[in-house]
């Protein structure tokens, strides 16, 4: 992509409204646009990022077997005065009427809708296990938007449901959905712990929230340090055997967001130098919560003894949305964004010192080409700025290699590569840059 043709609106000020790092960057990266309080446009830059992290989240869902699927943004309130949620659950709905008087609303969630669809469909054990996500954009009426895209109203959410014929079968469900997190949020550059949680308005009594630790968090946080050193499990992960010997490493260490958190067996189970209590950022949430749904909703299936019975659900949400910011927390210096690799809007920023130099404009035009033909991605600086203005730039979108082409260096036959997150820089021939950037 050139730049000259590309739509970055970036700021040189920082905006007045932003009161944490990631909103601030996110806004003067020219990622997003506030449109009503809450609600964001996504700018192309901030576009890709969003895009990368939900194909990560997808791919890592596949993985695990759970089949994507779409539901609508918009329900009907009927559907959700069935498991009583539609009165239950407040301001934070959005309320809809159409032409017609049908009250409708913009799903804060899909509980409900996953239930109508499964009960519809499956009526026996035989198509159990079953697991179906999707990723759509949410509406939760927040009384306290905030933090830019961290707090949005509307937001994007990849939410999954689970359907077992028996408490059991849901738990390896919900190890599977475990065990999926823990690779969704470290192919991402993150650590995420998941820690014991509430369960709130979802229902149920086995959740955990998979928080990343950051002194702009919402959410208060005790644990054991060493989790912060546990494995992840690798690609090769086997989704079909046993995944309890994971599950009970990373869950035998404490680790308690503030709402469950008990001081006594903090202190009678963390030695004193292990003990960390701080903030942190909630990032994502998995639940079971057996036949919620399916008692209230009629999801019946008959088991393998004739009987039938309401299906055991469990859901399991990432804050697709929200993550774009976490990840800015996470992973940035004074000068603006370090992106990790995975989720960065492109690999490379190809900086021409001087734009209308016919070597240094042949050299870009032979990186760009043989880059782009090797499927590596890059914004191509091509404009007539100072050099000072696009290093600047660079620096503050956050491209994790800058590849410097200038008419000095040329001479020598050398270009510059900068690592954004090391600040190292090395003087290479261009065929070596290009293997370094394709290998
Ligand atoms: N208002 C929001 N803006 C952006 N992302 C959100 C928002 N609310 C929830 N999420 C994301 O969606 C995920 C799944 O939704 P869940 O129902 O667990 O949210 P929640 O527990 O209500 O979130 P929170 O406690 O932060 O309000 C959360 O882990 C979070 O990453
Ligand atoms: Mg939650």
């Amino acid at each position: 992509m050139r730049l000259s043709r590309y739509f970055l609106p970036t700021l040189k000020e920082n905006p007045a409204e932003a009161q944490i790092v990631s909103h601030r960057l996110m806004l003067r990266a020219g990622m997003i646009r506030q449109e009503a309080a809450g609600i964001y446009a996504w700018l192309p830059l901030g576009f890709r990022v969003l895009q990368n992290i939900e194909q990560i989240v997808r791919e890592e869902m596949d993985r695990a077997g759970a089949l994507e699927l779409l539901m609508p943004t918009l329900q009907l309130a009927d559907l959700w005065r069935e498991s009583g949620r539609y009165e239950a659950y407040g301001p934070e709905m959005l309320r809809i009427q159409d032409r017609h008087e049908r009250e409708l609303l913009y799903g804060p969630t899909n509980e409900e809708m996953i239930t109508e669809i499964f009960r519809a469909y499956v009526k026996s054990y035989r198509n159990l296990p079953l697991n179906l996500y999707h990723t759509q954009w949410k509406f939760r009426d927040e009384q306290r938007p905030r933090f830019g895209v961290m707090r949005g109203r509307e937001f994007l959410m990849k939410d999954a449901y689970s359907f077992d014929i028996d408490e059991a079968a849901a738990r390896l469900s919900y190890n599977r959905m475990f065990v999926a997190y823990l690779r969704i949020f470290a192919r991402m550059g993150l650590k995420a712990i998941p820690m014991r949680a509430e369960t709130g308005p979802i229902g149920g009594d086995l959740s955990h929230e998979f928080i990343i630790l950051a002194e702009t968090g919402e959410s208060g946080v005790f644990i054991d340090k060493n989790v912060l050193d546990l494995p992840v499990p690798g690609e090769d992960v086997d989704y079909n055997g046993d995944l309890t010997p994971i599950i009970k490493q990373w869950t035998d260490l404490y680790a308690a967001t503030e709402d469950v958190h008990n001081t006594a067996r903090f202190e009678r189970e963390v030695l004193a130098d292990r003990r960390v209590n701080t903030r942190g950022i909630e990032v994502g949430q998995i639940f079971y919560f057996g036949t919620k749904y399916s008692q209230t909703m009629k999801a019946i299936v008959t088991g393998p003894d004739g009987v039938d019975r309401p299906v055991h659900g469990g859901s399991y949400g990432v804050g697709v949305s929200r993550l774009v910011g976490g990840i800015i927390e996470a992973s940035h210096d004074d000068n603006g964004i370090i992106w990790p690799e995975a989720v960065a809007p492109f690999k490379v920023g190809l900086v021409n010192l001087k734009v209308g130099d016919a070597e240094a404009d042949a050299a870009c035009a032979d990186l760009y080409a043989k880059l782009d033909k090797a499927g590596v991605t890059v914004l191509y600086d091509d404009t007539d700025e100072r050099a000072g203005a696009k290093f600047s730039n660079m620096d503050l979108i956050g491209l994790p290699w800058q590849l410097v082409v200038g008419p000095r260096g040329l001479k020598n036959g050398v270009v510059e590569l900068k690592n954004r997150a090391t600040g190292e820089r090395s003087e290479l021939s261009p065929e070596a840059a290009l293997n370094k950037l394709t290998s």
